[in-house]
Parts: C-alpha cells; sequence; structure tokens
C-alpha cells in the first residue's frame, strides 16, 4: 500500500534557493554570515504581526498534560460528550451494528467514516431548548478493515457501494435540551446524507470542458459524488463548503501514465480502495477524464435537503484542505485554500463580483466568477499573490493552456509556471475575525532541506527539478518534522490584495529535544504536526494537531502523546493544551453553537493503526474508543464541549 506520506508529485524547480538569494542581496549577505532557522523565520518582517491592537481573547482554563491513553480528555469544568459517531443514523434510519454489519443502503443513511471539517449553522431554537442547529460533517476517508466485518478479505460490488456511501458529508440536525446535554434530532426534515455516489453539477469556467466529459456524462456538466473530504468552508450566504483532498487515492491508472496524471499523484495503486475493481469509472486508464472531476471545492445548501451539491471549478482543482472565506474592502469574496502534499502550495479565489447581502438571487453563483491566485512568499517578508488567468504568467497556449478552463483542471502545473512558493504541507487556513490577518499550518514535511544524499556539488543546493527543495524563508527547517504556522496579513487589510506581509508564528517542536532546529519556539505546551486551525469570534486561535500513527508516540513525538487539541493567545503568544484524543486518532474540525457555549470537535479514526487498515478479526487492538467493552470497533464521532458552568468556551 502506498504511504500517502511520501507522495511528492510537484518537480518543479519553483522555490530553488538561488531564485530565492538572487531576489534578495541583503538575504544572501546573511546567509554568507550563517544561517540559524530562528533569523531565517524573522528575517526582514516588519516587526511582529501579532494582534496585539485587538480582536485578541484571553484563554482561562487549566491546561491538560500529555496523554497516551484511549479516551478524550478536556479541562476540569468541562464536559465532552459524543454526539454522532460513524454509523449513527443522520435521521430515523437503521441503528449501527457493532459488528459492521451494516449494508451499503443502511450507510447511506448513517453517519460516514472518518469525520473531519465540519461548521454548525444555527436554527431557532424552539421553547424549552438552549439551541438547535444544522451541522454539516465531512466523512473524509474509510478504514475497509473496520467497516465491513470481514475487512477486504472477500471483495464484492456491495462492498464498494459500502465503502463509497461511507465518504462524503453528513447534514444533521442537533438540538441542545435545557439541560445542557445535545442531542440528534431524528427524524428530521433537513437531514441527508451526500456520498461518493451523490450526482452534483459542475459550475464555472471548466465545466464543459473536453477534459470533464465522460462516457456517462458527455456534456462534462454531472459528476457522480465527492471524495476524501477533508476541512471545509462556509460562504457568507449560508452555504457549506466541503474540499475534496487526496481524490487520486481511489483512482488506478496501469497504463502509461501521463505528466498531467503524475503531477496529480495518479498511479498504478491508488491507496488500495479497490472501487475499480467494480466501478470502472475509478479505472483512470479506461476512463482517463473521470479524474479530473473531482478534486474540487463543493458547495452545498444545508438548508435545502433537494438541492444539488455544486463543484464550483473557478477555485482551482487541487487536494483542497479547507477553503476559508471573508469579504475585501468592496465586498467581494475571498476564499484561501492549500494544496495539502508535500512541496505544494497555498491558493486564494478572490470574486468578480461583490456580496450582497440584500439579493441572495444574485449570491448564488458568485463563486463561478473570479480570479484565482497563487501565494509566492519573498525571502525579505513580503508576498505576492500571482494570477493564475489564462495568458498571464506565462499561463499561454504553447505553454498548455489553452484557456481558463485548462488553466482550472491544471492548477498545479499552472501554480508552477507562475513561480509560486513550494511549502510545508499546507493544510487549514484562518482568517482573524477583527485583525484579518491569516494562519495557516504547515503540518510538517521531511522532504524540505538538502541531505547528503541530494548534495550537489559545493553549493550544497538540492537540483533544480527534484522532489526535495531547499529552505526557504517560509519554510525554514530542514526535515520538517514538526510543522510550523505561517501568518501573513493582506496590503492595506485588504484581502484582495494581490501583496502581503507574513512571518512564522509558531515553530512547532519539543523542547526538550537536543537538536535545537527540533526544539520550535512554543511559549507554553508542546505539539507538532498542526493541521486544523479555526479562530474562534472572540479571537481565540484553536489548534488541532494531526500526528500520524507510525510517528504517534515514538521517536521525534515520544513526549507529545497522543493527537490533542490547543489554544493560543494571540495577545501574549501562549498556548494550552486543552484536549487530548484517544490512541492512534487525529483531532480535527471545529465549530460552535450560535451561543458560542458548545464547541464541536471531531475524533477522526480512533485506533488508527501506521498501514491505515484495521485487522478485521482484532479490530480494537489499538482503540476501542467511544464504545469501550460494550463496542464492537472504534468510531470516529463528533464530540459536543461544554462548561459544566454553562460558560463560553476557553475563557
Ligand atoms: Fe485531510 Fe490534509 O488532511
Ligand atoms: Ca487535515
Ligand atoms: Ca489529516
Amino acid at each position: 500500500m502506498l504511504d500517502p506520506e511520501e507522495l511528492v508529485t510537484n518537480t518543479s524547480p519553483n522555490g530553488s534557493f538561488d531564485q530565492v538569494l538572487a531576489a534578495n542581496p541583503r538575504r544572501r549577505r546573511l546567509m554568507q554570515g550563517g544561517l540559524s532557522a530562528a533569523v531565517l523565520g524573522f528575517l526582514g518582517v516588519p516587526g511582529a504581526l501579532a494582534a496585539r491592537e485587538g480582536g485578541a481573547a484571553s484563554i482561562d482554563f487549566r491546561a491538560l498534560p500529555i496523554a497516551t491513553d484511549d479516551a478524550v480528555h478536556v479541562p476540569q469544568g468541562y464536559i465532552a460528550q459524543v454526539l454522532y459517531a460513524w454509523g449513527d443514523p443522520v435521521s430515523d434510519g437503521p441503528a449501527f451494528a457493532q459488528d459492521a454489519s451494516n449494508c451499503a443502503a443502511d450507510q447511506a443513511r448513517q453517519a460516514g467514516m472518518h469525520h473531519d471539517g465540519m461548521h454548525c449553522f444555527a436554527l431557532p431554537a424552539r421553547a424549552g431548548e438552549r439551541n438547535r442547529g444544522l451541522l454539516c460533517i465531512n466523512h473524509e476517508y474509510v478504514d475497509d478493515g473496520l467497516l465491513h466485518t470481514d475487512g477486504m478479505r472477500e471483495w464484492s460490488a456491495e462492498k464498494v457501494r459500502k465503502s463509497q456511501a461511507a465518504h462524503g458529508v453528513s447534514v444533521i440536525e442537533v438540538r441542545q435540551r435545557a439541560d445542557g446535554a445535545w442531542e440528534v434530532v431524528r427524524p428530521s426534515s433537513f437531514a441527508r446524507r451526500i456520498t461518493a455516489s451523490t450526482p452534483m453539477r459542475l459550475a464555472g469556467p471548466a465545466a464543459a470542458h473536453a477534459w470533464l466529459r465522460t462516457e456517462a456524462d458527455p456534456a462534462g456538466r454531472l459528476v457522480l459524488g465527492t471524495l476524501n473530504n477533508c476541512a471545509n468552508g462556509t460562504t457568507p450566504w449560508g452555504t457549506y463548503l466541503t474540499c475534496e483532498e487526496n481524490f487520486h487515492f481511489y483512482f488506478v491508472q496501469r497504463g502509461e501514465l501521463t505528466a498531467a496524471q503524475q503531477r496529480y499523484g495518479i498511479g498504478p495503486q491508488g491507496l488500495g480502495y479497490r472501487w475499480e475493481e467494480f466501478d470502472a469509472r475509478f479505472d483512470a486508464q479506461r476512463h482517463a477524464n473521470e479524474p479530473n472531476r473531482f478534486g474540487w471545492v463543493v458547495e452545498i445548501d444545508p438548508f435545502d435537503p433537494d438541492s444539488t451539491p455544486v463543484k464550483r471549478t473557478a477555485l482551482g482543482r487541487f487536494s483542497h484542505e479547507g477553503a476559508v472565506h471573508t469579504l475585501a474592502s468592496d465586498q467581494r469574496v475571498v476564499i484561501y485554500s492549500g494544496d495539502d502534499q508535500r512541496n505544494e502550495y497555498i491558493y486564494k479565489f478572490v470574486s468578480r463580483d461583490a456580496y450582497d447581502p440584500a439579493r441572495p438571487e444574485r449570491n448564488r453563483d458568485l463563486l463561478d466568477h473570479g480570479t484565482l491566485y497563487v501565494a509566492r512568499f519573498e525571502a525579505d517578508g513580503s508576498g505576492r499573490w500571482l494570477e493564475l488567468s489564462a495568458g498571464r504568467n506565462g499561463l499561454t497556449p504553447e505553454n498548455g493552456f489553452a484557456g481558463q478552463a485548462e488553466v482550472l483542471i491544471h492548477t498545479r502545473q499552472a501554480a508552477d509556471r507562475a513561480g509560486a512558493t513550494m511549502m510545508d504541507r499546507p493544510e487549514w487556513i484562518t482568517v482573524h475575525p477583527c485583525t484579518g490577518e491569516v494562519f495557516c499550518s504547515l503540518t510538517n514535511n521531511t522532504r524540505r532541506g538538502t541531505n547528503p544524499a541530494s548534495v550537489n556539488g559545493a553549493g550544497g543546493t538540492t537540483p533544480a527539478g527534484s522532489a526535495r527543495p531547499p529552505l526557504d524563508a517560509a519554510n525554514p527547517r530542514a526535515d520538517n518534522v514538526y510543522g510550523h504556522i505561517i501568518r501573513w496579513r493582506e496590503a492595506s487589510s485588504d484581502a484582495a490584495s494581490t501583496r502581503f506581509e507574513w512571518d512564522v508564528f509558531i515553530r512547532c517542536g519539543d523542547p526538550a529535544q537536543p537538536d535545537p532546529a527540533k526544539r520550535g519556539d512554543i511559549r507554553g505546551d508542546a505539539f507538532g504536526s498542526p493541521d486544523g486551525l479555526w479562530i474562534d469570534p472572540d479571537g481565540r486561535l484553536w489548534i488541532e494537531t494531526d500526528v500520524s500513527p507510525g510517528a504517534l508516540n515514538k521517536g521525534d513525538y515520544a513526549n507529545l502523546g497522543n493527537n490533542q487539541m490547543l489554544c493560543a493567545d494571540l495577545a501574549s503568544g501562549e498556548v494550552r493544551r486543552f484536549l487530548t484524543g484517544p490512541r492512534g486518532c487525529e483531532v480535527t474540525g471545529a465549530t460552535q453553537s450560535a451561543d458560542r457555549r458548545t464547541l464541536f470537535v471531531n475524533i477522526q479514526h480512533p485506533g488508527e493503526n501506521p498501514g491505515e487498515r484495521n485487522d478485521p478479526a482484532n479490530p480494537k487492538a489499538i482503540s476501542a474508543w467511544p464504545d469501550g467493552a460494550s463496542g464492537g470497533r472504534p468510531r470516529s464521532a463528533t464530540l459536543a464541549i461544554r462548561r459544566t458552568d454553562g460558560g463560553p468556551i476557553g475563557s
């Protein structure tokens, strides 16, 4: 099985050290005088960009120690309730069978697996209840060892259908009773499951392009399903954005790979989901355009259960981690998105038209028209958004881009051509609600920087075109095992600007490490591999970690415990550990109830092993969370976290 952590498909020469040096004589002088990670990170940044001028709320809870046990821990005075676990019915559907014997049709009416990004949309509370809302929850991928009673031993069309039904999104109605407990409303007229088979419309500049047409859809306008829904976003008009991340893992191409397929990581095995054996559209040799119909941002109207989800092609095609919006000074919609793979890029979309709350019908297709940009981080602390429009930045027919549809379907190649900065795996992005500062987690990258095997002559730099880019100011650590969080501020505080200033907000690490480069600069509780990021409406930065199961609690991560959620005070920089998860899980997803007194968090893949699939004969080998002895297998689940005194979370 292909280890996703090993995949690198960006072999462009972007971000070569020589380019950085040539661009900045001052930096060259510093380099000649020796280079430390600390110097690099703050080089040339005009003072701290810290949000001291306002909008930073204090944090006031007793920090947790690390944990290695099979449980969720929250601070004293807090309660974490399991609200919605894999297999729970979305409405009045079938109950979960602990031996995983639910059929595919059952699964399509139950919570999918591997909960990830989510958002709570408020509904009016009714008499006798504190809160009501719609929770939209992504189900990123599946563990076939847990999903089927006997795992993958006997493979069948039914198992493929069940796997597809366990992907996608849940929309569930939830309410908080007067006693404080949360529950899923069953039945609910809003509840629905969107899966890897749900029909959805392609819209925007790439819709109907020849590269999106297939035998089953000769018009190139209707796709079945969404896949690998990782992080998320929302729009100002109350829709949910779900993002297709590692879509390439579901396709196999056993013939000769095209350059375009290679750039997107399509390969002969995928990640072993074996869908192609019973659903031919996942055989990319037979259906070469089908992979082009994934890797998009999908807009869902949670308030209309009959609505057709829409893939918004104007936002580009890559391993979309999330899609986080803010508004420009003139009310145009701005959406930030990371491409989570080693050495990939950070993108920004700016809508052509302004958001108009008074005219909702005009907002409906706002995401179909606009400009896509990719980020270039300069060594002097400045940055530029490079326009990915046909005819600009070398995106010409001679270079393989016959028009905007081709720029968007081959977004990665367009960004290579434009000269974007390769980043250390861009995960979640969040925008400060008061200052407009943007934070992005760069989770880790052990293929960064030169090493003895790749040193090229006296200069010591990696050859251009290798899959191991050298250090740069924005990605300042070689073999970056702990990751960092980068921050930028758009010029003139206008999110539509094409210039910005940036710095490194936190270098993650373990202060007990003997190697100074691995200690990081966290003020407070140690962590690594930041993934989920969310600034709540009061200005607290929540950080969730995704240390891979193969790295947890050993080696560089021996002192850091299970995956966790922390809270950073943006004024003081202090970081406190708020939650620790059960064994083998990652912690992800963060959203609040309308009254800000409940925080929803997802525990994804408790019990995951380094091979990514469990043994169905021993499904609880690593974790039995959340059902414990009474359960048949570990289950991803949404937590509702509140204070016992009913107070605001975090304060
Ligand atoms: Fe699905 Fe990049 O995490
Ligand atoms: Ca993630
Ligand atoms: Ca992840």
